[in-house]
């Protein structure tokens, strides 16, 4: 069967790396989740308290610095597992200040090309299907309501354990769509040939199921 390349994006909290980790599973392919390595670069931004203005520190860090993703979902930079690190609250409400920097989004793209250079990968993003994959076979844009995106978080932070106020959530999630969408550098946007799924009142298997359908017909 041909392998392909599938682009899943879409704002923050949308059920994207979810859905993308099942029909990776589900066919057999790499998993990639872009926003990892954006929060890997903040976390260790973060850490050696470089000035988040500081473009060209921070760029010559990323230069230096080796992200990887493994297929047990586990993120490394320099051989450090950093997996539950990267989604801390300052590492979350960082991150697009740093993803907005257009020489940070060169580097990373060229990383991200090199993964799906074989196909037969998911990624999950904001501008996959636009920028780092723009001839992927499949695109799909997901959303889903605000309320709907930080009900979702709020839940799982609880069932972690994380007490987390869901008003402040939303705001977060909102100013990050923000960011994400207002930036110069390839803005999170829906390709143009990308199929929209609205998974407000789609249960994560519906959602995987539509998506498998539209696969079907292309390998
Ligand atoms: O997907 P996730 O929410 O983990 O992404 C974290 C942040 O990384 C996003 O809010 C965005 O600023 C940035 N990002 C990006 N381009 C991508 C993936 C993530 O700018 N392809």
């Amino acid at each position: 069967m041909k392998k392909i390349a599938i682009a899943i994006d879409g704002p923050a909290a949308a059920g994207k790396s979810t859905i993308a980790k099942l029909v990776a599973q589900k066919l057999n392919y790499i998993y990639i989740d872009t926003g990892a390595m954006y929060r890997s670069l903040t976390l260790q931004v973060i850490r050696e308290q470089i000035d988040f203005h500081d473009e060209g520190k921070i760029v010559s860090l990323l230069n230096d610095l080796d992200i990887e993703l493994n297929q047990n979902f586990e993120v490394f930079i320099n051989k450090q597992n950093i997996t539950e690190e990267i989604r801390a609250n300052d590492v979350t409400n960082h991150v697009s200040k740093i993803a907005s920097i257009p020489a940070v989004r060169d580097e990373m793209v060229k990383r991200q090309q090199n993964l799906a250079a074989d196909r037969g990968v998911v990624m999950d993003g904001r501008d996959i299907g636009t920028r780092v994959i723009p001839d992927a076979e499949v695109k799909i844009f997901l959303i889903a309501s605000v309320e709907e995106r930080a009900t979702r978080r709020h839940d799982e932070n609880r069932k972690k354990g994380i007490p987390t106020d869901l008003e402040k959530l939303k705001k977060e999630i909102e100013n990050r769509d923000r960011m994400d969408s207002e930036r110069a550098s390839s803005p999170l946007k829906k390709a143009d040939d990308a199929i929209e799924i609205d998974t407000t009142s789609l249960s994560i298997e519906g959602v995987l199921q539509r998506i498998l359908s539209i696969v079907d017909q292309e390998v």
